[in-house]
């Protein structure tokens, strides 16, 4: 899967920008400079969404280098990811099941396919990386949804995984922080409030994902290990939150777990 040829971003001196921008974006300040765009996701998506893929896309580069890769984008939305993974030299296919996703942005994207994570077009071990970024509360059966991912991935290759889990204080999405009393009474609260409904129902289009049982699963697994884990959004030295059951429910917000196929 080579069709599209990738593109290396060059800063002004020619070197690669990845490491220009990740110097500039580590520790707390990178969490302030995420939650400061993520306030305004609204009146300013591009400037949100745009951030967030570099960000994601230098968490999977500090595990493999891209250039050349064959990296698949699962439930990628408006292609913010693909399109970051092709700046970083790989070749990168969004697959997403919502064309009114696809299309939410002004400038399609080559390269993009209307297709289920469940049941993604790529053979057995086809990618290098399989990449998917708060997809996984939206799906009815997230074990299974790895389990395809896991499949498309070749031995050796990366798996990249992060969701907003349920008990976060952004699990209930725009609900937020009424899903603590329940999901009826966040959606009943939202439709009182805002006289619409909001986008997401509990059960239908988004559903409780936890930290524990996520991770559990995946170290069972023979196929996969994990070799990283830690709230997305926050600095390294947060990663021993997720040792602490309980209190990593609310306190991760969004988990990232990076794994590599087993040879
Ligand atoms: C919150 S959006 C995330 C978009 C993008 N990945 C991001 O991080 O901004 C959730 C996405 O998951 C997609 N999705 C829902 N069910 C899916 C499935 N079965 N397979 C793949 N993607 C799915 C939705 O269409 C939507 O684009």
């Amino acid at each position: 899967m080579s069709l599209l040829a990738p593109r290396r971003r060059k800063d002004e001196d020619g070197a690669d920008e990845d490491s220009a921008v990740q110097a500039t974006r580590s520790g707390l300040p990178r969490s302030f400079r995420l939650f400061r765009l993520f306030l305004a996701e609204q009146s300013d998506p591009e400037a949100f969404y745009a951030a967030l893929a570099e960000d994601a896309v230098q968490q999977v580069a500090g595990h493999c280098d891209l250039a050349g890769r064959t990296v698949v984008d699962v439930g990628g939305g408006g292609g913010w990811f693909t399109e970051a993974f092709r700046a970083h030299g790989a070749h990168s296919y969004l697959f997403e099941p919502d064309p009114s996703e696809l299309h939410s942005r002004e400038s399609g994207l080559a390269g993009a396919v209307v297709a289920d994570g469940y049941w993604l077009p790529v053979r057995d071990g086809g990618a290098d990386v399989v990449f998917s970024s708060n997809v996984l509360e939206h799906v009815p059966d997230p074990i299974g949804l790895i389990e395809e991912m896991i499949r498309a991935t070749r031995p050796g290759g990366l798996v990249y995984l992060s969701y907003c889990n349920w008990y976060s204080p952004w699990g209930g999405h725009e609900m937020s922080p009424w899903h603590y009393l329940g999901p009826r009474f966040a959606e009943r609260r939202y439709l009182r409030r805002h006289g619409r409904e909001p986008k997401h129902h509990c059960g239908v289009n988004l559903f409780p994902v936890h930290v524990g049982p996520v991770l559990r699963a995946l170290r069972a697994r023979p196929d996969v290990e994990i070799v990283a884990a830690r709230p997305r959004y926050y600095p390294r030295w947060c990663q021993p939150l997720l040792w602490l059951p309980g209190l990593r429910e609310v306190a991760t917000w969004n988990l990232m777990l990076v794994m590599r196929r087993i040879e």
